[in-house]
């Protein structure tokens, strides 16, 4: 049986009217990926206002990994809402905050004490975690890299590489330096994943030992696998000695797993598989299974460097979002989740490698575990990026009905970030629409 279902031209009359009153009514910053209008979700398909059916390839930018609207999350936010549903933990402080954090100290790698602080958005986390990084090493500068994305305020903005997103909005937060990032299919020398990660590391060395100083820096963030970069894995060469020279030099590591925590790579977080402990951990997405919430976990000691009352907010760790946070570990936990996910990694991977293999313009296969993505070029020689194929093959796929997401700093990516759950029939379905949109670019 299909999962997709088209009956009307897409976008379909309802979305393309409603997309009329978006543009009249909404602001015109916020993007989107399709102007299909969304009606009601299940597991992995989307239908929308005109009664079409959609496989999901995006999972709301990688946030419901359990599937929409999943049972357990239902049930437990269905359950809260019976005994509150807004309290503030700044006024009356209450159990499922306290049992969240407790969840992310213990499951979060490190095996020292450690604290967690829940806060609204992922860009909330980051910006906190920075805080927190500054007001225990008495230092300011923080670097990030090249490719990363850490949210729209001004602080994560300002660590955010990509032009676009700052366009307009200076001045920016100060102390900021950008470090390359080790882009192993894009290294201006070229090299293997280990030359790139040595030669990625002395440039960074350079950096912070000739131009900022160490002991000016209070934190490096990174990416474990970048999101919005295109999927880019750290390798784990270059991670380790990022991690040794943290500690050299008393810099507090930030691993922001924003995007690729909470099972996204086919472990809880994908530190994990860089064999790395982070000081600071930020999550978001995954971690509410559709509610919004943040968290920032790590070392006590870091966590604690803020005095009282100097963070908090009226809505972070949010009751409802608390409780669905809960069912997530619980899921993470019971079932078999992280196995699918593993499982999904090995069909993905495979589909992918077939596509490098006999597509002329699919230049790239990179990520970790099921966080995959694909890069198109014009050809495999020049790797000249093509953001225009890229475009052109998430409108097919949509049209197709299949919602696939671009990324990257060229916007030539195309990241696969279905439900980790996706059953095989959907998962198989949603691929070979994907291989008739590469195929048709090919023509
Ligand atoms: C790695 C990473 N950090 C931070 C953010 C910002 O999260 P939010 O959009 O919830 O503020 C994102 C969002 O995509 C992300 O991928």
């Amino acid at each position: 049986m299909s999962h997709i279902k088209i009956q009307t031209e897409i976008p379909g009359p309802k979305s393309q009217a409603l997309f009329r009153e978006r543009q009249r009514e909404v602001a015109r910053g916020p993007f989107h990926v399709t102007p299909i209008f969304a009606a009601r979700t299940n597991g992995t398909t989307i239908e929308d206002v005109d009664g079409n059916h959609f496989i999901d390839f995006a999972a709301g930018i990688g946030v419901v990994n359990l599937g929409h609207r999943n049972e357990r999350v239902m049930d437990a936010i269905c359950a809260e809402r019976e005994k509150s549903l807004h309290l503030s933990f700044n006024v009356t402080p209450y159990e499922s905050y306290v049992r969240l954090c407790q969840k992310l100290n213990e499951s979060t790698p490190g095996s020292f004490s450690k604290k967690t602080f829940l806060a609204n958005s992922g860009a909330e986390a980051v910006e906190n975690a920075v805080k927190m990084a500054r007001a225990f090493t008495k230092r300011q500068a923080v670097i990030s890299f090249e490719h990363g994305f850490h949210g729209r305020t001004y602080l994560a903005m300002t660590l955010t590489s990509k032009g676009l997103y700052r366009q307009g909005f200076g001045p920016f937060a100060s102390e900021v330096y950008t470090a390359a990032f080790p882009y192993v299919y894009r290294w201006p020398t070229g090299g293997n994943r280990q030359e790139v990660a040595d030669a990625c590391f002395r440039e960074f060395e350079n950096l912070v030992k000739i131009r900022i100083l160490p002991s000016h820096v209070a934190a490096v963030i990174f990416e474990p696998v970048q999101g919005e970069g295109g999927f880019l894995p750290m390798p784990r060469e270059f991670a380790v000695k990022l991690r040794n020279f943290c500690t050299e030099h008393q810099i507090v590591l930030i691993a922001d797993e924003i995007q690729c925590g909470f099972g996204r790579t086919g472990t809880l977080f994908a530190c994990e598989q860089l064999g790395i402990e982070p000081d600071l951990l930020t999550s978001a997405k995954g971690l509410g299974g559709g509610m919004p919430i943040s968290a920032v976990t790590g070392r006590s000691e870091i966590m604690d460097a803020p005095v009282e009352g100097a963070i908090g907010g009226t809505f972070g760790g949010h009751p409802l979002s608390c409780a669905a946070a809960l069912a997530v570990f619980r899921e993470f936990e019971t079932s078999d989740a992280l196995d699918k996910a593993k499982a999904l990694g090995v069909v993905l991977e495979k589909r992918m490698y077939h596509w490098l293999e006999v597509f002329p313009r699919v230049g790239d296969v990179r990520g970790m575990g099921p966080m995959l993505a694909i890069e198109l070029v014009t050809d495999k020689s020049s790797k000249t990026p093509d953001a225009a194929a890229a475009k052109k093959l998430v409108q097919y796929c949509y049209t197709h009905g299949v919602i696939v997401m671009s990324s990257g700093s060229f916007g030539n990516a195309i990241r696969f970030l279905m439900p980790l759950t996706i059953d095989s029939e959907s998962l198989a379905e949603g691929l070979d629409v994907v291989e008739a949109g590469l195929a048709e670019l090919h023509q």
